[in-house]
C-alpha cells in the first residue's frame, strides 16, 4: 500500500512510514543540518551499462531519511560526526543511463532542462494560454561554462567537523576518492563548495547579512513542535503535507518517491546592494515622513531585519526577535511591509486570498523547501562589486511548474504582483535582458500611507548558472539495470 502524502507532522519512527523513509533520501523531510558542502556536477562519459553499475553501487552511499535520523540520534549520543551524501539526476543523465521513459519523473521544466528558453509553461494562477518563452528572465550567455554545457547529475556531500580542518580534508578526501571512482565513467565538472554563515548570535546569514532559512515548510513532528514553542501558529501554520515536496518515484517500488530539485548559483553584489540601500534611505529620509537608515531600508527590501525579526510586525526601533508566527493581516495595503519585499512576494501569506479571493490551499500549494547554502568569500564588506560572493538556492518541491517557476515567474518577476504596480522582488526579480524595471513605491513612514516614495531597487543578484534535478529513491538508483 502506498503512503498518503496528505499527511504532516508526522513522527520519524511512525512504523507506516518505516518503509518510505527507508528509502526517501534525506534532507527533505528536514535539512541535513552540517555547515561545509560540496557539489559535485558531472556528465557521463561511460557506456550507460557501466554507468548503471556505478550509480548501482553508489547507491549503497546515499543517506536515507532514515539514516539521516539515526546520524542524529548518534550525534547527540557521543558526537560522532558523520558524512551525508545526497544524489540526483537531471533530465540528461536519465537518457544518458538509457532509463526507459516510462521510469522518467514527469514534470515538463525537468524534462526541458533550466537552459531551454524556448519552452512554454502554464505560469498564471488559473493556466496561462499564452506563456512566455522565457518564464525566468535568464540570460544564458552569461552562465559559467560548466552551467551552460549539459549536466547530467548533481552528489551532494555534506559533513560538519569539530574543526575546519577536518571538515576539509573528509570533504577532500571524499571527493578525490570519487573522482578515481569516476575514471571512464563520468567528467566531474565542477566541484562546488558551499558553506554556512552565521552572526555573532550563531544565526544563519546569508551574505547580504539578514537571517536567513527561517521559514521553511513543516512535515515533521519534532520540527513543528519547536517552530510551536518559538512562538506557535495562530497566525501563520508552517506544516505543510508531504505532497508539497515528494511525488512517487516511477522508477521505484511501493514506497518509493522522490523530489525535483532546482539548483541556481546566484552571486550577490554586495557594495552594490548596501551603497543602493543608502542611496534608498536617504531618499526616503527626504522625501518620506520619517529618518530612516541603510538597514531599515534594507527590511523593506527583504520584508526582515538583519537579525529575521518581519518589519510588518515592528518599525524601526530595534526590537529583536526570530519569529514566523505572523501574517499580512494588519498590514493589508503593504504600508509598513511592502508587496514587493521579498519575503512578501515568495509567501504573501494571504495577500492572494484577500486581493484574488483565491483558496489560501493554493496559496499554500506554492511554497517550495529551501535547502541552499552560501558560496565564495565570508567577506561582508568586501572593496569592490560582484564578488565571488553569493547562494547557492536549492529548492525542493513536488512540482517545478507550479512551485519555482510559479514563484519566480509570476510573484517575484511579476511587476502586477500582488496589485498594479507593485514592481518586481528587490533582491530575486529580474526582467527580461534590456527591458525597462518600474520603481516600486515605498512606505515613506511606517505604517502610514501619505508621503508614498518610488524608487528603483534591483539588480544585485545575477544567475551564474542551474539545473533542474530529480532527487530519486534510494530503491530505483540500487535497482536500475533491471529496469525494463
Ligand atoms: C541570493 C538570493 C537570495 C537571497 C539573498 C535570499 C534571502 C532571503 C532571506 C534573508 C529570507 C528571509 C529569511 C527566511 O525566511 O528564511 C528569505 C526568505 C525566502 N526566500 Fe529568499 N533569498 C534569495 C533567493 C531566493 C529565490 C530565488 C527564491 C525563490 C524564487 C527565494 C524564496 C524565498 C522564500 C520562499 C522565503 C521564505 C518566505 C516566507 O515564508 O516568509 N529566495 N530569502
Amino acid at each position: 500500500m502506498s503512503a498518503n502524502l496528505n499527511q504532516t507532522n508526522i513522527e520519524i519512527d511512525d512504523p507506516n512510514f518505516q518503509a518510505l523513509f527507508a528509502d526517501l533520501q534525506g534532507n527533505i523531510l528536514k535539512g541535513h543540518g552540517r555547515d561545509d558542502s560540496r557539489h559535485i556536477f558531472f556528465r557521463f562519459t561511460g557506456n550507460s551499462d557501466e554507468n548503471c553499475r556505478w550509480v548501482e553501487s553508489f547507491a549503497g552511499e546515499v543517506t536515507s531519511t532514515l539514516a539521516q535520523h539515526q546520524q542524529i540520534l548518534s550525534y547527540k549520543r557521543d558526537r560522532h560526526h558523520q558524512l551525508f551524501v545526497n544524489f540526483m539526476l537531471s533530465c540528461s543523465g536519465y537518457l544518458a543511463l538509457d532509463i526507459p521513459q516510462k521510469y522518467w519523473p514527469q514534470d515538463k521544466a525537468f524534462r526541458s532542462g533550466m537552459k531551454d528558453l524556448q519552452v512554454c509553461y502554464d505560469t498564471l494562477p488559473r493556466g496561462d494560454h499564452s506563456p512566455k518563452s522565457n518564464p525566468l528572465n535568464d540570460d544564458v550567455q552569461q552562465w559559467e561554462s560548466a552551467f551552460r554545457n549539459r549536466v547530467d547529475g548533481m552528489i551532494l556531500l555534506a559533513y560538519g567537523g569539530d574543526s575546519a580542518r577536518e571538515t576539509r580534508q573528509i570533504l577532500d578526501d571524499k571527493v578525490s576518492e570519487l573522482k578515481k571512482q569516476l575514471a571512464g565513467i563520468a567528467e566531474i565538472t565542477l566541484v562546488q563548495a558551499g558553506y554556512v554563515m552565521r552572526n555573532e548570535k550563531e544565526q544563519v546569514i546569508e551574505h547580504f547579512g539578514f537571517v536567513d532559512g527561517v521559514s521553511n515548510p513543516k512535515f515533521l513532528f519534532s520540527d513543528l513542535n519547536e517552530e510551536f514553542k518559538n512562538g506557535g501558529y495562530s497566525r501563520n501554520d508552517p506544516s505543510a503535507s508531504l505532497n508539497t515536496v515528494l511525488v512517487k518515484d516511477p522508477g521505484g517500488d511501493n514506497n518509493s518517491y522522490g523530489t525535483y530539485v532546482t539548483y541556481r548559483k546566484l552571486q550577490q553584489n554586495i557594495k552594490g546592494f548596501w551603497k543602493k540601500l543608502d542611496l534608498l534611505a536617504n531618499t526616503l529620509s527626504e522625501l518620506g515622513q520619517q529618518k530612516v537608515d541603510a538597514e531599515y531600508a534594507g527590511a523593506l527590501c527583504v520584508g526582515r531585519f538583519k537579525d529575521g525579526t518581519p518589519i510588518s510586525e515592528q518599525g524601526n526601533d530595534g526590537w529583536s526577535n526570530l519569529f514566523n508566527n505572523f501574517n499580512y493581516d494588519d498590514d493589508v495595503d503593504g504600508l509598513r511591509c511592502p508587496f514587493h519585499s521579498h519575503t512578501r512576494k515568495t509567501n504573501p501569506r494571504g495577500d492572494t486570498v484577500r486581493q484574488f479571493n483565491s483558496p489560501p490551499t493554493i496559496e499554500q500549494s506554492r511554497r517550495i523547501v529551501r535547502r541552499g547554502i552560501s558560496f565564495g568569500d565570508k567577506n561582508l564588506n568586501p572593496d569592490s562589486e560582484w564578488t565571488d560572493a553569493g547562494l547557492l538556492f536549492i529548492s525542493l518541491q513536488a512540482s517545478i511548474v507550479d512551485q519555482f517557476i510559479f514563484m519566480q515567474h509570476t510573484w517575484c518577476n511579476n511587476e502586477g504582483f500582488v496589485r498594479e504596480n507593485t514592481g518586481i522582488d528587490p533582491l530575486v526579480g529580474q526582467v527580461l535582458p534590456g527591458e525597462n524595471i518600474q520603481p516600486q513605491s515605498w512606505p515613506g513612514k511606517w505604517g502610514n500611507g501619505a508621503g508614498k516614495v518610488d524608487f528603483e531597487f534591483s539588480g544585485f543578484v545575477r544567475t551564474l548558472g542551474g539545473e533542474y534535478l530529480f532527487m530519486p529513491s534510494i530503491h530505483f538508483l540500487r535497482h536500475l539495470s533491471t529496469l525494463d
